[in-house]
């Protein structure tokens, strides 16, 4: 047996008795006449002593040896310190040990075993697996497997199944580059890496399962994040017989599940907003609601004077900072070249201090007098002692540019409180999305998203104006999911591949067998997906996913730890039939 107890849970009520313990020696201080060992296992640490007048001599000697990280079994009796340790749970017993045997030595670990380590992120990631012994790392790890574990009970007490789907696919589309996998067996043929299960959980619901889930990973090679790996997890759902509300109700059931069981937060309804309204207001397709600073667009209140940067907008758009009037010129000036770094894009940023004393002072003060400036501030809800910055320009880079400086702000004036949870669902979604570059419009969340009732004929007039039965759940201004109503009738999928550019031989080599399903008794059906990273993360009062992924790629897509991706060798290209032409 190698241990009786851990080294996390053994307290005053254990002195007396004999233990095995077994763990890393996390550190050792050596006194001469006596040493002191900090063992340490998943659990915890406990202090174990070896001294001249209670331990034998080799004892001794060989708990001198000992290096870190260095893996021991220790046999002893516990004891109640002399000094206590307030700071640890075991703080109050050490183990006098009477048998000590060395598992394995270990050379010196590469960065401290510490909460704050000295090693930096490419050391980290390259000695992940020492990485995870430190506390941060392994509370991460530990969080997201009960947070997967409470998904799977929730779902399964709510009747969902949960079915595995295939790895080697043809390519799904959801809007980002496969990853391919040539086939030996199949001479010039590739497999793609799933995207997301979509097409499978939709043929699941043709094979009558009614209620599907899977924590399941996803492969996309798009450019990476802090919220985007090209390995993630979803938690897949999909559900037949549905409408939106059912799903929006059914997920919302587990959302509020997790909140409360993994953080203890009561919510109640979660609030909905369109997508035109989330634009308007917060210029971002995922608000995050935590704060206020909403938009209040000003071209009615801005136009009709000589300024004619505004003018010449199509959008004059503002928002009111909380106390920030009594910023400096300085302060200002490094906002200004903030919004104008290339990240953001835009050309300019106009200010207005709204004064305690209810006066207005803005840098367009040459333009617009007092009853005008008093206009900005009712329509950006701007008090006494805000700031207003207003950007203009083309609507949608203005909205964008002004969500990030919304952003930037918040973080600044210590608005994004990770501890509070501001969920939101975001719906009627356009169903397309015009490519700026290409002209041409593709599916906003996917192909086989379908469009809100009625709306089917738009698609000839005014792509760009129809509506989707799609939906995102956003928390604290992170999209952690998204779904839709699907299509489930084979003629309005056939038009909508016509709308995304398919000719139908090219639908039908690439989805045929989904639109022969939809012959055999397709049923109504819909459904969402999580990312179970973000969701993790956000729950844990984080943004980076990375941080709550065992191995996790860094920024250009490598494992730096295994080193993949890597060249293969002749005899293997040749055995798949792959030339490659350096
Ligand atoms: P979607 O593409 O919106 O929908 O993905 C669902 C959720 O997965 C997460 N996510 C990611 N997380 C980490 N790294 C990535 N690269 C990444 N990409 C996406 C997001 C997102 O909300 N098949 C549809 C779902 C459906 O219609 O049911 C789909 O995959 O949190």
């Amino acid at each position: 047996m190698y241990r009786s107890h851990t080294c996390g849970e053994i307290r005053m009520s254990h002195v007396d008795q004999e233990v095995t313990l077994s763990g890393w020696v996390h550190k050792t201080r050596d006194k001469g006449f006596v040493v002191w060992v900090d063992l340490r296992d998943r659990y915890g640490i406990t202090q174990l002593v070896f001294d001249e007048e209670r331990t034998d001599k080799s004892l001794l000697e060989k708990a001198k040896s000992l290096g870190r990280e260095f893996v021991v079994q220790v046999k002893g009796s516990v004891i109640e310190r002399t000094s206590k340790n307030g700071n640890i749970p075991t703080g109050d017993i050490e183990v006098l040990v009477t048998q000590l045997t060395i598992l394995n030595t270990s050379q010196t670990p590469p960065f401290t075993i510490e909460d704050n380590t000295d090693g930096g992120e490419d050391l980290r990631m390259k000695y992940r697996y020492i990485d995870i012994r430190r506390n941060p790392v392994k509370e991460n790890l530990i969080f997201r497997s009960k947070v997967a574990i409470e998904v799977r009970k929730y779902l399964a007490e709510e009747g969902f199944i949960e079915v595995e789907t295939p790895y080697l696919i043809k390519s799904t589309p959801e809007g980002a580059r496969d990853f391919v996998v040539p086939s030996r067996m199949n001479e010039g043929q590739f497999y793609a890496l799933p995207q997301s299960p979509q097409t499978f959980k939709q043929l699941l619901m043709v094979g009558g399962l009614d209620k599907y889930f899977q924590i399941v990973k996803c492969f996309r090679d798009e450019d990476l994040r802090a919220d985007r790996q090209p390995e993630f997890t979803q938690i897949d759902c999909e559900m037949a017989f549905v409408e939106q509300e059912d799903i929006l109700n059914a997920f919302e059931g587990l959302t509020r599940h997790l909140l409360k069981e993994i953080k203890g937060i009561d919510t109640g309804d979660f609030p909905r907003m369109t997508f035109d309204d989330a634009m308007k207001k917060y210029g971002n397709d995922k608000p995050d609601i935590r704060f206020g600073m909403e938009f209040g667009e000003l071209n009615e209140v801005a136009q009709h004077k000589d300024f004619n940067v505004f003018n010449a907008s199509e959008l004059v758009v503002g928002i009111a900072v909380p106390g920030a009037a009594s910023y400096t010129r300085k302060q200002i000036d490094a906002l200004i070249d903030w919004v104008k770094r290339p990240q953001v894009g835009a050309k300019g940023m106009v200010y207005v201090k709204c004064n305690e004393d209810g006066t207005y002072k803005s840098s367009v003060d040459k333009f617009y007098d007092q009853d005008d400036l008093a206009k900005w501030a009712e329509k950006t809800g701007a008090k006494a002692g805000d700031l207003i910055c207003v950007l203009s320009g083309k609507t949608n880079h203005t909205r964008a540019q002004l969500s990030a400086l919304r952003m930037e702000l918040a973080e600044r004036l210590e608005l994004r409180n990770p501890n509070e949870f501001a969920p939101l669902w975001v719906i009627d979604f356009p169903l397309l999305e015009l490519d700026e570059e290409t002209g041409h419009y593709h599916a906003m969340h996917h192909p086989f998203t379908s469009p809100k009732p009625g709306q089917l004929e738009l698609l000839d007039t005014e792509p760009g104006a129809v509506k989707a039965n799609a939906y995102d759940l956003v928390l604290n201004g992170n999209e952690i999911g998204g779904g839709s109503i699907r299509i489930h009738d084979k003629e309005i999928q056939s038009i909508m591949f016509k709308h995304l550019g398919f000719t139908p031989e090219e639908a039908k080599a690439q989805f045929g067998f989904l639109m022969d399903a939809f012959e055999y008794g397709a049923p109504p059906h819909g459904g969402i997906a999580f990312g179970l990273d973000r969701l993790v993360s956000i729950l844990g009062g984080q943004e980076t996913i990375r941080d709550f992924i065992a191995f996790p790629k860094n920024n250009s897509g490598r494992d730096v730890m295994i080193d993949a991706p890597a060249t293969i060798d002749e005899e293997q290209l040749k055995e798949l039939n792959l030339k490659l032409d350096l």
